[in-house]
């Protein structure tokens, strides 16, 4: 059985991640692509053409009304996520919510509440996830934690959004995943500084996991590279990992390697272990949906719960008011 789906939002993120995604899934007859929607009706179409949906929409109302999909993917800006995610879980559909789902936690505690008056399977859309690289990292630091510590990072090259934590909330996240741990206490600092005359903000983050592990995150959203991955430091081994870096000999499907007395031991890479190079597929795009959908078939509820997106959030809104402490 295929799941019939409807997109709300045609923006950057589908045409460049989801779209791709849910074609290949398309062409497995694992999803129907029934309608895709937009205020902007040549964003709908672009996305219907390139992809292969059916029909567009701009009012998703309408859209919902008449294809009463099986499920939902909304990727609108993150200021009216919330509104829209409310109005899609209402409906009772099955929904896969682009990060952040909403812009504060009452907002997010609103849509938390919906979901279970609802009782609707969710997922919010944090897809690194799903991205091979950190997958086999997690279930590496199972077999040789524990984890003394952690190094972060997340760069990024003329990326001078006046809010850059939208972003930075997925290495947040990631490190909740790859460590299966949560934030127990943390520094927080800044440095703003002018690029182009436009102010961008470098965050670094450090501090204790509830486990102990130390962490160490740095991010740069302009420093004229695009890398992101962890060190993760255990006794007598590394783990390092890039999930999809640019301009690298592993680009776009990225790579993991161990290293012990001095020396590499092993490397892997991102396409041995999806047996794919597209970089939506690196930073996990198609694992995602390929797991929402499953979850859909089967009733069940995914982990990545809006609940659960909780505590990256909280720490996301932090770095947004410039708090000096989290946790
Ligand atoms: N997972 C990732 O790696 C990743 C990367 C980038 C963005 N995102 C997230 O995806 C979401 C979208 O980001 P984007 O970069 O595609 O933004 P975008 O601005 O390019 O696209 C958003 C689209 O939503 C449409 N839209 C707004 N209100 C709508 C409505 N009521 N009905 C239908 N369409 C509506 C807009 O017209 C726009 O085309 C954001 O929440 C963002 O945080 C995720």
């Amino acid at each position: 059985m295929s799941i019939r789906m409807c997109v709300i939002g045609c923006g950057w993120i589908v045409q460049s991640n989801h779209g791709p995604a849910l074609r290949i899934l398309a062409q497995r007859g694992e999803v129907e692509l029934a309608a895709c929607c937009d205020l902007n009706s040549e964003y709908a179409q672009k996305v219907k053409n390139d992809f292969g949906f059916a029909r567009t929409d701009t009012d998703l109302d309408v859209m919902l009304d008449r294809e009463r999909p099986d499920a939902v993917l909304v990727a609108v800006p993150p200021e009216v996520a919330c509104a829209i995610g409310k109005r899609v879980l209402s409906r009772g559909l099955p929904t896969l919510l682009e990060k952040p789902p909403a812009d504060t936690l009452e907002g997010l505690d609103s849509m938390i509440a919906l979901a279970k008056e609802k009782q609707v399977i969710h997922q919010v859309a944090f897809n690194r996830r799903f991205a091979p690289i950190l997958v086999e990292l997690r279930r590496r630091l199972v077999a040789a934690g524990p984890v003394h510590c952690l190094q972060g990072w997340m760069m990024r090259s003329n990326r001078r959004d006046p809010d850059f934590s939208t972003t930075a909330i997925h290495l947040i996240d990631a490190v909740r995943f790859v460590l299966n741990d949560e934030y127990r206490s943390l520094n927080l600092r800044y440095q703003t500084w002018s690029s182009a005359g436009s102010p961008v903000t470098n965050f670094s983050i450090e501090g204790v996991m509830a486990s102990g592990t130390m962490l160490q995150i740095c991010i740069c959203p302009d420093c004229g590279m695009q890398a992101e991955g962890f060190m993760a430091r255990c006794a007598g081994r590394t783990f390092e990992t890039e999930i999809s870096p640019i301009g690298h000999e592993f680009q776009n499907y990225g790579l993991l390697r161990e290293w012990s007395q001095t020396k590499p031991v092993e490397t892997v890479s991102g396409k041995d272990l999806s047996g794919r190079e597209e970089q939506f597929v690196g930073y996990g795009m198609l694992g995602q949906m390929a797991s929402f959908l499953q979850s859909v078939k089967q009733r069940s509820q995914p982990a990545m719960s809006l609940q659960n997106a909780r505590r990256s959030l909280e720490l996301m809104l932090a770095l947004r008011a410039r708090s000096a402490t989290f946790g």
